[in-house]
């Protein structure tokens, strides 16, 4: 099986972190402008791969592919490379399930899926790298399809340690700090719109 490529390895070469960084704004940017141009297809994987591929494959052969092997993140093994397209697929089923049975201004239900949405796309890890940035982009998607403001998750890169340590609750089935970040974060938005 192919290893997966390290994250500095790209069509443009191997870039410092500082470079790649500027580039990956711009490949997130690139799938930010796909899904905005695609809001009246169902948010499944063909479509979230398809942005992918578009946002960055200027810049990753494997832009839109899921991995091939299997990184640790943090002191967690992600699922088995084989395992990807089920759990994805499910993934979104799932997704499309809670939007259609929930009450999208109850916020408190709002935070509650955007958090596990968020971690379990993460918890799947199904790019080799982009993970992160993807599932928060994913979850501003979901927003703006309900009709909310975008959030600013920079705080989760300010806040990085805590932010980690809230996916680790996660892991053990704590949503509550994650939740905590995202209903901040959404409080702050409406009050901006307002
Ligand atoms: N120690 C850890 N425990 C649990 N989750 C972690 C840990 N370290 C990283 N993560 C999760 O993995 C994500 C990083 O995955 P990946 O590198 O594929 O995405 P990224 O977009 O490049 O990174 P980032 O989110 O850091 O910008 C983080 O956003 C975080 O949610
Ligand atoms: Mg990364």
């Amino acid at each position: 099986m192919n290893k997966t490529p390290a994250s500095n390895e790209t069509k443009l070469g191997i870039l410092d972190h500082a470079e790649l960084n500027k580039h990956e704004i711009k490949g997130l940017k690139n799938t930010w402008e796909y899904l905005v141009s695609h809001q009246e297809e169902t948010m499944d994987t063909l479509l979230i791969n398809k942005a992918h591929k578009f946002g960055f494959d200027f810049l990753y052969n494997w832009a839109g592919k899921y991995r091939t092997s299997t990184p640790l993140v943090g002191n967690l093994e992600p699922p088995a490379p084989h395992l990807i397209p089920e759990l994805m697929i499910n993934l979104f089923n799932d997704l499309i399930y809670r939007l259609n049975n929930f009450d999208s201004d109850n916020l408190e239900e709002l935070v509650k899926l955007l958090a596990w949405f968020e971690y379990r796309f993460i918890f799947i890890h199904p790019y080799p790298n982009t993970n992160g940035r993807t599932s928060r982009l994913l979850t501003n998607y979901i927003l703006l399809k309900l009709g909310y403001p975008i959030l600013d998750y920079s705080n989760r890169s300010e806040n990085r340690a805590a932010y980690i340590q809230a996916m680790q609750e996660a892991d053990e089935k704590n949503f509550e700090n994650l939740e905590i970040f995202i209903a901040e974060e959404l409080n702050k938005a409406l009050k901006n719109m307002s």
